[in-house]
């Protein structure tokens, strides 16, 4: 389907569209240029998209033009949104009229529903219509690739409003992958991400996941880390590096970490524990009472990412990262306690796991906690940040979650990064390689 069909319009004449072509280099585009997800076709706004191109081109500083990407069940759909669209913004004659009506009618639309796109009484689309020739109305309207269904009213098509290239890829991308369960209306673009991500999620879980995933330099387990790691051998991992649920129900775990954190970690070796900052005091007596020794706190800073803590009045702008050791801590080189983030400091979505970390973050902990060829083991792979950030440093990695959907994610991940596609190819440089202190 190419984007001329949903031109039922006549074009602008040269006097309206240097009009329109002067009041972009003015304004800017004022009202949004309609994407159709599925195929990028521009479904209405072709002439202010022609000249804001022409604008630019000519050297002419015209802002980013507002797009809205939405995605169609189907063509008639698609029509609906077309006319709706465009025929209250542009002044026709009779015939122009007339024409479209015929164009509507001919794809099955009812006299009733054609007047009310087009804003007249159904005896007046009957009137246009005998100025053109009745044209045959099929009863059902044929589906692109295959099947029939039947004349309806149109639905509010799903839609996503952005202002860069980049934006309306992601929107396109999230109203794909959300398909037939996009709610029917305006969608923010970060929410439908988290949606689409959701979706993504529940659909890797329904995937057959094996207990153990093992492969050249990694392995997963699926399971909780209370009963996955218990054939491990005491002292045979050398950094932990890992995120456990920052949730009141996660609490506990940090006990169980500990617990086997202070086995499974050669003496004198760092765990690196993400941690919220809610019962902090908690979570480290848990740590403690685990049997590890607390060692130093560490921070991550992303400028990006901040919470406002609305109680207690604070702007939370950094993540806690607990050093504790296996028996005493045995320094074997100067190690960094910030990992202070570039720019923003990561995707504004977190486009795997709802609480996905930033790679640059976890390759900080992992280059600070231990060396290349050693093990590094996280229990709680949420998207297998952790594990991308391990095998992108040359350690050996050892991961798990109690989801099975994460332990998938992550394994597709670590496909792409060994196949050279993923995050490894651009991580951000750490903190030390940029001179944080
Ligand atoms: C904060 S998330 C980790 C996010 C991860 N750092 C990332 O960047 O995507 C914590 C993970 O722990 C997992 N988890 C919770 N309870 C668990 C348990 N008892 N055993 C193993 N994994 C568990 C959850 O499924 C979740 O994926």
């Amino acid at each position: 389907m190419t984007g001329e069909r949903w031109q039922l319009l006549p074009p602008l004449d040269d006097d309206e569209y240097a009009t329109l072509k002067a009041d972009i280099a003015e304004h800017g585009v004022l009202v949004p240029v309609v994407i159709d997800a599925e195929t990028g076709d521009v479904l209405d706004g072709h002439h202010r998209l022609r000249a804001w191109q022409e604008l630019r081109a000519g050297g002419v500083k015209v802002p980013n033009y507002v797009r809205e990407v939405r995605r169609f069940a189907d063509d008639d759909e698609r029509l609906g949104f077309v006319v709706a669209a465009n025929l209250f913004r542009r002044h026709l004659t009779r015939s122009q009229r007339a024409e479209v009506v015929a164009r509507l009618r001919a794809e099955g639309w009812s006299l009733r529903r054609i007047g009310e796109a087009v804003g007249v009484h159904h005896d007046t689309v009957r009137e246009d219509l005998s100025i053109v020739g009745n044209p045959t109305i099929p009863e059902r309207v044929e589906r692109k690739g295959g099947g029939t269904y039947p004349a309806r009213r149109p639905r509010r098509a799903p839609s996503i409003v952005v202002e860069t290239d980049r934006d309306e890829r992601r929107a396109a991308a999230a109203l794909k992958t959300l398909g037939e369960s996009a709610p029917a209306k305006l969608l923010g673009l970060i929410k439908a991400e988290e949606r689409a991500r959701d979706l993504r999620l529940a659909e890797r879980r329904q995937a057959q996941v094996p207990e153990r995933v093992t492969a050249d330099g990694f392995e997963l387990r699926c399971g909780d880390l209370r009963e996955a790691w218990a054939d491990i051998p005491d002292g045979s991992v050398d950094a932990i590096v890992t995120d456990p649920p920052y949730n009141d129900e996660g609490l506990s775990l940090y006990g169980d970490l500990a617990r086997l954190a202070a086995r499974v970690l050669k003496p004198g070796r760092l765990a690196a524990v993400y941690a919220g900052h809610g019962r902090l005091d908690e979570r480290m007596a848990l740590l403690a009472e685990g049997g590890l020794s607390y060692v130093w706190h560490g921070v991550n800073v992303l400028p990006g990412q901040h919470s406002r803590i609305t109680r207690l009045m604070v702007y939370g702008r950094h993540r806690c990262v607990l050093l504790y050791s296996a028996g005493r801590f045995t320094p074997r080189k100067w190690i960094y306690d910030s990992y202070v983030a570039e720019g923003r400091g990561g995707p504004e979505s977190r486009p795997l796991h709802p609480w996905q970390q930033v790679v640059g973050t976890m390759r900080h902990w992992v280059l600070m906690a231990s060396e290349p060829g050693e093990t590094v083991l996280d229990p709680f792979l949420g998207s297998g940040t952790c594990a991308v950030a391990a095998l992108s440093e040359g350690r050996r990695f050892l991961g798990g979650d109690n989801d099975p959907g994460c332990v998938e994610t992550t394994r597709q991940r670590l496909e792409e990064l060994l196949a050279g596609e993923g995050a490894g190819a651009s991580l951000p440089p750490t903190s030390e390689e940029v001179g944080a202190t």
